[in-house]
């Protein structure tokens, strides 16, 4: 069996409990990917101290140069990119084409890094006073604890690991256990890349003990997190008593609306890739479909058919549509909302159990599930269920589409499927949401765009785009005085 460590203190070690966690493909519990260090608090002090070693040095690395290590990881994970995809695929299930997009979303993340390690703007602005020269300009922070979950285990930690180390911070990356050889890889790259190797620490190990010890240290200034919006909860909460920078991306519950006037079987696409596709396992994935009384039997008889048809199975198998659910435990979550479903007066119209037989066995397969007659404000409109379930809701008018969008205690991502261009406006207005799609799925986000939600989805941040720059670095402003006098702002001048 293939022992993994940790990356600490510039080496890869093993870890100071000696203690380890098995990894299993959730396709096929047969097959163990590896042991993985199921670290100490011990060890999450050792990177600590070296991490803050690394931000001294990185942070006088001039930005461009920051830049061009970034450029270099991009032309790495370009070259490695079906190896990272079946790495990926044999640890949390998802089919290699969507592996090998989270790659790519990583490759564009490292791109558009590179490419900021030439801008990271501050501003030049007139002074209020003659012979003053004013500015403002980006500091690094600091040591930057990064939790991260399974569902894009790459491209998730290079949304936060590659701006904060563009901006001169240093990294502890914390995986989630369920991908911990992906983020292997990827600090493998880092370091191949030419990053200075006290500037990225890799800890692995489980929340409750490593991410805990992460957080509530006093010389990590920053936390991203992402993650379920109950454990963000106590991670705002401690970073909130602590003063620390946080960024926090929860919970979905996402809706694909489609109006009367809607492309049907453009609708249709778009529902089967935004509810099944990564097996419903993502924080954007449409988990309601609201649809207009005018197209709903014709709609839902479709889909159900569409979903009947899907091929379950290991995803680095050709022809697999939808792999398995991550673990046992997530399967028995998505098995409880079924009866809940149930108990709650939905309509079953397919799935519902668990997909069984052959090679199926072996996995964590869960059948595409769809329930009709879904009412606004019952507990399958209103949870987060992380897996391949639809609940469909049916309503009279645009208003009360909107208004059940906007209904939830979640705001990520919102679709509206219609043929007019003004409701299409007044959704981008009206929808409570981070991100809105007109005529596209709610799953798509690109790395170059801010990334996020509203209400209990987050807390305020984005991540990706030009947004997250500001995240991992600190607004400094800069005076020269030139005028050779005392000259006091507000009050000479006036
Ligand atoms: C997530 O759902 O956790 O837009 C992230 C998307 C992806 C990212 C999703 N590019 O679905």
């Amino acid at each position: 069996m293939t022992t993994f460590r940790n990356f600490i203190g510039g080496q890869w070690v093993a870890p100071s409990t000696g203690a380890y966690f098995e990894n299993r493909n959730p396709a096929n519990q047969d097959d163990l990917i590896g042991q993985f260090p199921a670290s100490g608090v011990a060890d999450v002090e050792a990177a600590v101290a070296s991490a803050v070693r690394g931000f001294e040095k990185w942070k006088r690395t001039p930005a461009p140069a920051r830049g061009d290590v970034l450029r270099r990881v991009g032309d790495l994970l370009a070259s490695r990119k079906d190896e990272l995809a079946d790495i990926m695929t044999r640890e949390m299930g998802k089919p290699l084409a969507e592996t090998r997009g989270d790659v790519q979303e990583g490759i564009d993340t490292a791109y558009y890094a590179a490419t900021e390690g030439r801008r990271l703007f501050g501003h030049t602005v007139p002074s209020e006073l003659a012979n003053k020269w004013a500015m403002s300009m980006r500091r690094p922070i600091g040591v930057c604890g990064l939790i991260t979950p399974f569902n894009f285990p790459l491209a998730i930690p290079t949304w936060k690991a590659f701006p904060a180390l563009l901006c001169g911070n240093s990294v502890i990356l914390k995986p989630a256990e369920d991908v911990p050889h992906t983020a292997t890889v990827l600090v493998e790259i880092l370091l191949e890349a030419g990053l200075p190797p006290e500037v990225i620490q890799l800890v692995h190990g489980m929340g409750e003990v490593i991410g805990k010890a992460i957080v509530e240290h006093p010389q990590v200034p920053v936390i991203s997190f992402t993650g379920s919006t109950e454990t963000g909860r106590f991670v705002g909460e401690t970073c909130g008593r602590m003063h620390k920078r946080l960024s926090l991306e929860m919970g979905g519950k996402n809706a694909q609306i489609v109006l009367d006037d809607a492309d049907l079987d453009l609708a249709l696409d778009g529902v089967l890739w935004g509810a099944f596709g990564t097996t419903g396992q993502r924080c954007t994935a449409t988990s309601r479909l609201v649809v207009q009384a005018g197209v709903h039997d014709a709609l839902v008889s479709k889909l159900a058919e569409r979903a009947k048809a899907l091929r379950l199975g290991d995803g680095r198998v050709a022809g697999t549509d939808v792999g398995p659910l991550v673990s046992e435990a997530a399967r028995e979550k998505v098995e409880r909302y079924i009866g809940i479903g149930k108990e709650q007066g939905a309509t079953l119209v397919c799935g519902g159990e668990r997909a069984t037989g052959g090679a199926l066995d072996k996995g964590f397969f869960f059948q595409p599930t769809i329930f009709t007659g879904v009412k606004a404000g019952s507990r399958l409109d209103q949870e987060e269920i992380f897996g391949p379930v639809l609940s469909v809701i049916r309503v009279e008018s645009v208003e009360e589409a909107f208004a059940v969008n906007n209904g939830v205690r979640y705001g990520l991502s919102s679709s509206v499927y219609t043929a007019n261009v003004n409701v299409a406006f007044r959704a981008l207005q009206e929808l409570d949401n981070g991100i809105t799609y007109i005529n596209a799925p709610t799953i798509g986000a690109e790395a170059h765009m801010p990334f996020g939600g509203v209400k209990e989805t987050g807390n305020g941040h984005r991540e990706g785009g030009w947004e997250v720059y500001e995240f991992y670095s600190e607004t400094k402003v800069g005076y020269v005085d030139y005028s050779g006098a005392l000259q006091r702002a507000q009050i000479d001048n006036y």
